[in-house]
């Protein structure tokens, strides 16, 4: 068996895997990524793509944000369409933040760009990835590539390996606690080659459901329908897809998306979960590995990005000086984060999806909620700042 030596392993190579091995690479900390797709799939699957202010300047500040600066679409405020009646919030003028929309599969293709120049490892299509002597100060992570059975020692394990990965059920199941929650529908997701009708998002709550009018550049146009978690794609022809887009989005304004071919479609489930502590021994979970949001806050890529510059800075903290302070601080640090998202995500789900309950009391409650929230400065404020996000250093729910 192969043996490698390194600082840091890194499992998956995800927004979050990439970006630890980018940052560690800037602190002048060794890492080794592995990840069991090949590169071609990872770039190429389809994901969510709002970044949130402090996600754009993680990538500036650390020399990856260039193509985001020129090709990046900065959003100052988005529009709720409540039964057809349009509102714009304006997320800059309330909270002096603005998003900037970039596929998350762009923030994807220019850190393994970064990791190339870098020089450090990045080991596609590897198998049989476990991880051992998590407790001791030597773990290790065996995988097999190209048929031969290697082995990595290192001084931590980051799991960034998502949802489906195998950190996060190495740990032994009474050290850790699971905070869960499966929403009754999910979301058809499709990419349109339309030039985007609005220069900011909608998001929309019809009689027939939710709907969401997305963008990936000037030329195509991001679209999602609420629909059931199990939905058959196969009985959504093009036709009836736009059929119900257009009904759902549509304002008495008189806007609605421009229609055009269809280049993807994909259906994903919603689901909120949280994984406590983010630490076992010298393994530390980030991202998808550790928490799941509903998408409908855009929040699971700036939540994982955050829990890698405070990974980063915990790790560079330790190797200079010894110190475990931060490393033994970060999982309290980033939970802290992600239940406020976690409280916003699901908050936004609930308010924007089709029926809350069987109970009439409830429509009629959420439709006064959808008044108030687009309505009143107070409470467009308070869903502006929660949606532009928090600087990393800060948060509302912690001491
Ligand atoms: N070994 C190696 N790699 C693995 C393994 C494994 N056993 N299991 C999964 N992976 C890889 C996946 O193929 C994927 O490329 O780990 C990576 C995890 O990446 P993501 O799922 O993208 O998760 P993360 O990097 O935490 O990104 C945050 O935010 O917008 C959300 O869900 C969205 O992916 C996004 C996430
Ligand atoms: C997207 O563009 O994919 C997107 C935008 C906003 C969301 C979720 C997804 O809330």
């Amino acid at each position: 068996m192969k043996e490698i030596r390194t600082q840091v392993g890194i499992v998956g190579a995800g927004p979050a895997g990439l970006m630890l091995g980018h940052l560690l690479h800037r602190a002048g900390i060794g890492s080794i990524i592995i990840e069991n797709r090949a590169q071609d799939y990872v770039i190429e699957r389809v994901r969510a793509g709002v970044l949130e202010q402090s996600t754009v300047d993680l990538m500036i500040e650390n020399g990856v944000g260039s193509r985001l600066q020129r090709e990046g679409m900065p959003h100052d405020g988005i529009y709720i369409n409540v039964f057809g009646k349009r509102r714009r919030i304006d997320m800059a003028e309330l909270t002096g933040r603005r998003i900037t929309v970039y596929g998350q599969n762009e923030v994807v293709k220019d850190l393994i760009a970064a990791r190339g120049s870098s020089g450090r490892p990045l080991l596609f299509e590897v198998s049989d990835v476990s991880v051992h002597d998590l407790e001791s100060d030597q773990p290790r992570i065996r995988f097999t590539k190209d048929d031969e059975v290697r082995e990595i020692r290192c001084d931590f394990i980051a799991g960034c390996d998502g949802f489906h990965g195998i950190c996060r059920p190495s740990i032994p199941a009474r050290h850790i606690r699971i905070y869960e929650r499966v929403y009754p529908f999910g979301w058809l997701g499709i990419l349109a080659n339309a030039p985007p009708s609005s220069p900011e998002l909608v998001y929309s709550l019809h009689e027939r459901g939710f709907a969401l009018f997305s963008m990936r550049s000037n030329a195509v146009t991001r679209l999602y329908l609420q629909c059931a978690p199990d939905e058959d794609l196969s009985q959504w022809p093009d036709d009836r897809i736009w059929d119900e887009l257009l009904t759902r989005l549509q304002s008495d304004d008189g806007w609605k998306p421009n229609v055009g071919p269809i280049t993807q479609k994909g259906v994903t489930g919603m689901r909120s979960f949280v994984a406590e502590p983010m630490r076992f021994g010298r393994l530390f979970l980030a991202g998808d590995a550790a928490h799941i949001v509903p998408p409908t806050g855009a929040k699971g890529l700036n939540l994982a990005m955050a829990d890698i510059w405070r990974l980063s800075r915990a790790v560079a903290r330790y190797f200079e000086s010894g110190c475990p302070d931060l490393l033994d601080q970060y999982s309290d640090d980033c939970l802290r984060r992600v239940w406020r998202a976690q409280q916003f995500s699901w908050w936004m789900t609930s308010m924007l999806h089709q029926p809350v309950t069987d109970n009439p009391f409830d429509s009629r409650r959420q439709r006064a909620e959808l008044e108030y929230v687009t309505k009143s400065r107070a409470a467009m404020t308070s869903l502006a700042e929660n949606y532009v996000g928090l600087p990393i250093e800060e948060s509302i729910s912690g001491g």
